[in-house]
């Protein structure tokens, strides 16, 4: 308790303040004993940075976890603060090979760059959906095996929690934003029930893998991102009233219309299965046009990036990346106060943007069918006894997460004084190893 005292965390905490007012009418039922994510950068919390070393650099992580920390981000994603609601630690990526994965309440399939259809050369990620569900068959036969050896219980998820955790889906959107760059409007068009073919594929797969509960997230507004609006908005009338570009959203759109047939399609043919389709595209417009009521300052600047306002995007240099532009030295740094801002890297979400988020999905009012957000209520007005009281979502989010950033803090300190340098520290897997050894001994 004292530790907590010790450690500060004024940014994060006015954050948190700033936000109770949306979030206090989040009371719902959203609970799970073990969550298996498969996606993309969205849900990324380091698949790409262990599965191919991808240079995940800071300043992501600056905000939370005060070094990279194997997500596209300052801080946490909608993922980490969805688990933090459950009272659960952050989920580990499957691909983690050093350290102590601990796979008890789930395991991320996602990596950053993943698409729906296959990989090719050109792709950042090689783990499409169909190598991640793959990865989830084999790490499902794997625990099962494993599970009968006692010394390793306490890492993996016990039988039951594939029957009854969330399979949840945040993928599409690079197979859209890959088809803008090569494809016209209407070939995007024509393409999409292709990709989505490929994604009935997985969940089935799935299916008859032994999931039941599905949580799938549409994709979002491809183009309110800063990359796409400089790419393809330099025509003002391609622009809508906040400034994204209509056509690209208008894309997105239609993929979560035909997202949604596929999910009603789905529950007819599987009544075994419990499927919730939740409208991130609504969430984050919503955000994007009424950001000043939320307490945001721009909507559609990259904190992180180079080139000022209104975009702060340049496509030459990336978020954190320093090189010479037009003959002089130049960085693409993070602005100072990252909560100001929607857009992180031009790219991705602020933490303070996927904490607004969050609490809209556990609000329970974008999934179809809807959440029971009042659930308390009904039980309340029917005279029965209330119930123990849910839990409160923005109070375990924040427990969880001074517990957690103490624990990461703690490691850091410790892997400082065995003399990992900043380059290593990149790395979550930096001596972690020697760590082991030492506790060990
Ligand atoms: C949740 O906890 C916060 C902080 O303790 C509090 O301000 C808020 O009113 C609570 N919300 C609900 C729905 O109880
Ligand atoms: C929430 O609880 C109600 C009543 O106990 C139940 O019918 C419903 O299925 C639950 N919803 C979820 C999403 O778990
Ligand atoms: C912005 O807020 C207004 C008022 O609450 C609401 O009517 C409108 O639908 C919101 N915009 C979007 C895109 O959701
Ligand atoms: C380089 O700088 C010159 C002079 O400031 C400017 O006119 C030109 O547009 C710049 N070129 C690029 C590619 O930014
Ligand atoms: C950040 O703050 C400093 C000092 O107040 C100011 O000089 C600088 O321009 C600010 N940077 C941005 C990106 O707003
Ligand atoms: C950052 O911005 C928020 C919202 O405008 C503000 O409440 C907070 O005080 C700012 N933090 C700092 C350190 O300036």
């Amino acid at each position: 308790m004292a530790l907590n005292l010790i450690i500060a965390f004024p940014t994060t905490l006015a954050l948190f303040c700033s936000y109770l007012p949306i979030i206090s009418s989040s009371s719902n039922n959203f609970s799970y004993p073990a969550i298996f994510n498969f996606g993309d950068s969205n849900s990324d919390t380091g698949g790409l940075a262990a599965g191919i070393a991808f240079p995940l650099g800071p300043p992501n992580g600056q905000t939370y976890f005060l070094e990279p920390a194997g997500r596209f981000c300052d801080g946490r994603l909608i993922i980490d603060f969805i688990m933090g609601s459950m009272g659960m630690p952050f989920l580990n990526p499957y691909l983690d090979s050093v350290g102590a994965p601990d796979f008890q309440t789930g395991c991320n399939f996602a990596t950053g760059g993943s698409t729906i259809l296959p990989a090719d050369a050109s792709s950042t990620s090689p783990f499409s959906f169909r190598i991640q569900v793959a990865q989830f068959i084999r790490f499902k036969a794997r625990v099962l095996e494993l599970l009968a050896d006692k010394q390793f219980r306490k890492f993996l998820p016990p039988e039951e929690n594939f029957k009854q955790g969330l399979y949840m889906f945040d993928i599409g959107q690079n197979d859209l934003d890959i088809a803008f760059y090569s494809k016209s409007e209407d070939q995007v068009i024509a393409s999409i029930p292709t990709i989505l073919a490929e994604f009935e594929t997985g969940i089935k797969e799935l299916y008859y893998h032994g999931a039941r509960i599905f949580w799938i997230h549409n994709t979002s507004p491809l183009g309110c991102l800063p990359r796409i609006i400089a790419n393809f908005g330099k025509d003002p009338s391609k622009l809508d009233e906040y400034g994204c570009i209509r056509s690209q959203n208008s894309m997105a759109k239609l993929f979560n219309t035909q997202l949604h047939d596929l999910c009603t399609k789905f529950k007819g043919q599987f009544p075994a299965a419990t499927v919730t389709y939740v409208d991130i595209f609504a969430i984050k417009l919503n955000l994007i046009s009424n950001y000043s009521q939320f307490g945001f300052k721009q909507s559609l600047a990259a904190c992180c990036g180079y080139g000022g306002l209104p975009l702060n995007f340049d496509n030459r240099i990336a978020c954190g990346e320093t090189k010479v532009l037009n003959g002089s030295l130049v960085t693409a740094k993070p602005c100072n106060n990252t909560t100001e801002y929607v857009n992180w890297d031009g790219n991705h979400y602020t933490e303070a943007a996927n904490l607004y988020v969050s609490s809209q999905i556990l609000t329970g009012k974008y999934s179809d069918p809807p959440l029971l957000a009042n659930a308390q209520f009904i039980v309340g007005s029917t005279g029965k006894k209330k119930k123990k009281e849910k839990k409160n979502w923005t109070e375990g989010a924040n427990k969880i997460g001074r517990r957690q950033r103490w624990r990461w803090r703690l490691r850091r300190r410790r892997r400082r004084r065995r003399g990992c340098d900043a380059d290593e520290r990149q790395a979550t897997s930096c001596d972690d190893d020697k760590l082991r050894r030492r506790r060990r001994r």
